[in-house]
């Protein structure tokens, strides 16, 4: 008997509500994975009015009989991950079905330090180029988690300990020393004024980390095979989203891992063949949090009511998202990347009371119509969105649930999505609440 992968990734820039869908599929699995990104993420859950923000721990931690994976393609901020473990606890939640991959990297001091570093220098005025009176924004508007400097240092591979390391304090010791030798003199040369890193503090910093995180440590792709073997089936949950994808978004404004489901194999040890359904999960509208080209996005007074209605601040930085209207041309390119077998429509509700609906069917670049995505920034930048407009809805939804206690409106505008996409909405979510 062989259990089988189901995925759960997000369609747009983030923040699709992937944390809801998560916890609400998790009671039929036996193992819930994440597999890339770190504590970048934040995806909400809500459970009878109360509300958890998740970064690093599974969503599906709610579930007690089901593992919380975080598996060897996350970056592990070993502070953070402690914090979000104590706020759990503090919550009620048993957290004693987590596992963490001893082959997942860490996030240390100096990873957030240069994340710090390079986006304040990027953002700053062009010293070559003082006649521009300052240069364009260069940052990417990064959640300043570290992220993208621990992913380059794994690529590097002299200068990344693993979580593996932790329980082993003569190699993490010496690691932490050359890597603090190195780190010193590249942040002195970012930020002449940052203080040196003291690799014996930061190695007491980490010895309660090491010994809380230390009976959570295995070897997950082992692990999840023996699971799949014996018939359990397995939950991937994706952070970020496609169009943050570092090879397949809106580079360069993208996060620094596979986000989509393509990263699930490396980002977990589990072959591609084992996954079978990939859930894409898109809001009703559009958002972005950070820098980079958005060309549905609507900076006026129908942008702050979808903010408003929508909540649309950061789960992990509190930054209000930028909103816009529903970008299919984004989404249908999303899915074909995942290789997507039915959507999520998430946050419909957000739209009542619009009288009119937008939703962008094809951008109009250089005089020509095109319904192709272009993930280049710099191309994406150039597009100018071309709409289909559709009746509103002006009853509350919230209460729905089931289809049919939908007003007409929305149905068409379901059907819309469905069709322009070509693949199933299988779940309609009209309020953040598990039920
Ligand atoms: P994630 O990063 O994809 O998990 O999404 P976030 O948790 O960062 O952001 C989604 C937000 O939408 C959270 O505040 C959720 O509680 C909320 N949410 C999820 N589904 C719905 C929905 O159907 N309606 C409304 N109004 N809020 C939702
Ligand atoms: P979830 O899982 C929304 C964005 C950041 C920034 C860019 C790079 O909650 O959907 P990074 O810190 O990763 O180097 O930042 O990516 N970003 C997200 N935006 N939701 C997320 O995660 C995000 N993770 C990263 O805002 O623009
Ligand atoms: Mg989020």
């Amino acid at each position: 008997m062989t259990g089988s992968g189901t995925a759960v990734v997000g369609l747009q820039w983030g923040d699709e509500g992937k944390g809801k869908i998560i916890d609400v599929l998790t009671p039929s699995f036996r193992a819930v994975v994440r597999y890339n990104g770190g504590a970048n993420a934040g995806h909400s859950v809500v459970v009878g009015g109360k509300r958890f923000a998740l970064h690093l721990v599974p969503a599906g931690i709610f579930h007690p009989g089901t593992a919380a994976i975080i598996g060897n393609g996350v970056v592990i901020d070993p502070i953070a991950i402690m914090k979000e473990l104590e706020t759990l606890e503090a919550q009620g939640v048993d957290t004693s079905a987590l596992v963490v991959s001893t082959r997942a990297h860490l996030v240390l001091p100096w990873h957030k330090a240069e994340d710090e570093a390079r986006e304040a220098l990027l953002a700053g005025p062009d010293p070559d180029a003082p006649e521009s009176g300052g240069a364009p924004e260069k940052a990417i508007g990064t959640t300043k988690r570290g992220i993208g400097p621990a992913y380059a240092d794994k690529a590097t591979r002299s200068t990344s300990i693993r979580a593996g390391d932790l329980v082993r304090p003569d190699v993490l010791r010496e690691k932490l020393r050359s890597t603090a030798r190195f780190k010193n003199a590249m942040i002195r040369a970012l930020n002449p004024g940052a203080p040196e890193f003291d690799a014996e503090a930061i190695f007491q910093s980490l010895q309660p980390c090491a010994a809380r995180l230390g009976p959570h440590l295995a070897d997950t792709p082992y692990l999840l095979h023996t699971l799949l073997r014996s018939g359990g089936d397995v939950l991937f949950e994706g952070a970020n989203a496609t169009l943050l994808d570092v090879d397949h978004g809106t580079y360069p404004y993208v996060t620094s891992s596979s986000t989509c489901a393509l990263g699930i194999p490396s980002g977990t040890g589990v072959p591609s063949r084992a996954i079978g359904d990939i859930i894409g999960v898109m809001k009703a509208y559009s958002t972005r949090v950070g820098g980079g080209p958005f060309p549905t996005e609507l900076r006026d007074a129908t942008g702050d009511r979808i903010r408003e209605r929508g909540r649309e601040y950061g789960t992990t930085t509190g930054r209000p998202r930028r909103c816009g209207w529903l970008d299919l041309v984004a989404v249908r390119y999303a899915a074909m990347i995942n290789g997507a077998s039915s959507l999520s429509l998430m946050l419909l509700d957000v739209l009542a009371g619009f009288d009119e609906l937008r939703v962008c069917t094809a951008y109009k670049v250089g005089g020509a119509i095109t319904d192709r995505f272009l993930p280049d920034a710099h191309d994406l930048a150039q597009v100018e969105p071309v709409y289909e407009t559709l009746p509103g809805f002006a009853e509350d939804i919230t209460e729905a649930t089931t289809r049919a206690e939908l007003p007409a409106s929305a149905l068409r505008y379901i059907r819309f999505i469905e069709e322009y996409i070509g693949l199933p909405v299988g779940i309609v979510s009209v309020g953040p609440d598990r039920k």
